[in-house]
């Protein structure tokens, strides 16, 4: 049976959610399921605008089927071909065979590598600022390379100013059922998933979407709805949306705070975790989050750190050298180009504390703009009465340092 919802009066949302999936990009977590958005316009033609996952594919034909309503399907617009996207449009191909296709020369080029079948269609290769007009709407394409991928572009519906936004304000969790942000609380529910999306998928290209969101604000007074390709549509509230990728695409933190990620093999550096954590909070600074690396996915290690203006990394020495699972987060934030942030190390070790050194020569090596405080806590083994001036100072420069951050 088919399920859909109008976006506008004449585009319908025709994707599907999916909760089976455990990993997206068989990496991330998604316990609460994410959903592939595609959109269907009817007009003098009909313009699909995406497909969906394989996973979804039979729901989505469905849809597909319902809105059209007898009538042929004319156009297909891929603006990210992504097999997440994409790979549902064989599927559409073979139900809809006088289909033309519209996309980018990269992104056919790319159709093909995958070994999609497309060549015995009609294939529009656009570009940057060409028009399609369908009837009543007038659509222009503007590209969007490395949002997320090489070949990607995000199509302005300029008739009703709907913007076909690809990956770009997409977010983990199905939609079920909601399809607007209006009608989800996005802060309290969504910003979290959010968040964890967008830096771990896009994080690593913040350039390139600042290129892209210096593109929309000359055409935002003409922007009146947002479709992503995940998640909620966006209709209104629009600074929100836009505040927060403009910080994620800057790596400018959201608030005043710090992530403490700590590796524990015994439970001793969790206990320096812990206690600072207590310290910082008896001198004002609540807005603490404690992670253990080993049970805290890296996806939501990034994201913490996205969002928060600090971050203290505790690590045993292990085979004298970092935690493996610590070595992982800190390789993630390097392949994320995690930059601009202020932190602070513990080590600890029983023979060779050298995991401070490491970190902070990865640190020096590999990242940029950041800040490590030089306080440092040093453990041999376990946490002692003797470290209670260590961990004073550390915490007082931590407190110092996170009151004097410019964070509005
Ligand atoms: Fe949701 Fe880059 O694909």
């Amino acid at each position: 049976m088919y399920c859909v919802r109008k976006v506008t009066k004449d585009v319908f949302w025709v994707g599907a959610n999916d909760h089976r999936l455990h990993l997206f990009e068989n990496i991330h977590p998604i316990p609460l399921g994410v959903s592939y958005n595609a959109y269907l316009l009817l007009d003098e033609k009909t313009v699909l605008f995406d497909t969906v996952d394989w996973s979804v594919c039979r729901q989505f034909l469905e849809n597909v089927e319902h809105v059209l309503g007898g009538r042929d399907l004319d156009y297909m617009v891929i603006n990210h071909m992504e097999p997440d996207h994409c790979a549902s449009m064989e599927e559409i191909v073979l139900r809809y065979p006088n289909v033309k296709i519209i996309s980018t020369e990269k992104s056919f080029m790319l159709m093909r590598q995958f070994g999609f079948k497309i060549d015995n269609q009609e294939l529009i290769e656009v570009k940057e600022g060409d028009t399609t007009t369908f009837g009543k709407h007038t659509v222009a394409y503007v590209e969007a390379p490395m949002v997320h991928w090489p070949e990607a572009m995000v199509t302005l519906d300029l008739t009703d100013g709907i913007l076909f936004s690809a990956d770009a304000f997409g977010s983990f969790i199905a939609l079920d059922g909601k399809l607007f942000a209006d009608e989800v609380n996005f802060d309290r529910d969504w910003l979290d998933e959010a968040r964890r999306y967008y830096t771990n998928i896009v994080g690593k290209y913040g350039p390139h979407v600042q290129h892209l969101l210096g593109k929309a604000a000359k055409v935002l007074d003409k922007i009146k709805v947002i479709c992503p390709l995940h998640g909620p549509v966006w209709r209104d509230d629009f600074p929100y949306l836009l505040d927060k990728y403009q910080r994620w695409s800057t790596y400018t933190p959201e608030e005043k705070g710090v992530l403490i990620a700590y590796s524990s093999m015994y439970g001793n550096t969790e206990a320096a975790a812990q206690n600072l954590a207590s310290k910082l909070c008896e001198k004002g600074v609540t807005n603490i989050r404690v992670c253990d690396v080993s049970s805290t996915h890296v996806s939501e290690l990034i994201s913490q750190t996205f969002k928060l203006s600090h971050l203290v990394l505790a690590s045993v020495t292990y085979n004298l050298g970092i935690y493996p699972v610590m070595l992982d987060f800190l390789e993630h934030m390097k392949a994320l180009h995690v930059q601009k942030r202020t932190i602070a190390l513990i080590e600890n070790g029983s023979w060779a504390v050298k995991s401070g050194d490491l970190m902070q020569e990865f640190i020096d090596n590999n990242l940029a703009d950041m800040t490590i405080l030089n306080e440092r806590l040093s453990l041999a083994s376990a946490m002692h009465d003797d470290k209670a001036v260590e961990l004073e100072h550390l915490a007082d420069a931590l407190v110092e340092s996170i009151n004097n951050t410019d964070v509005k």
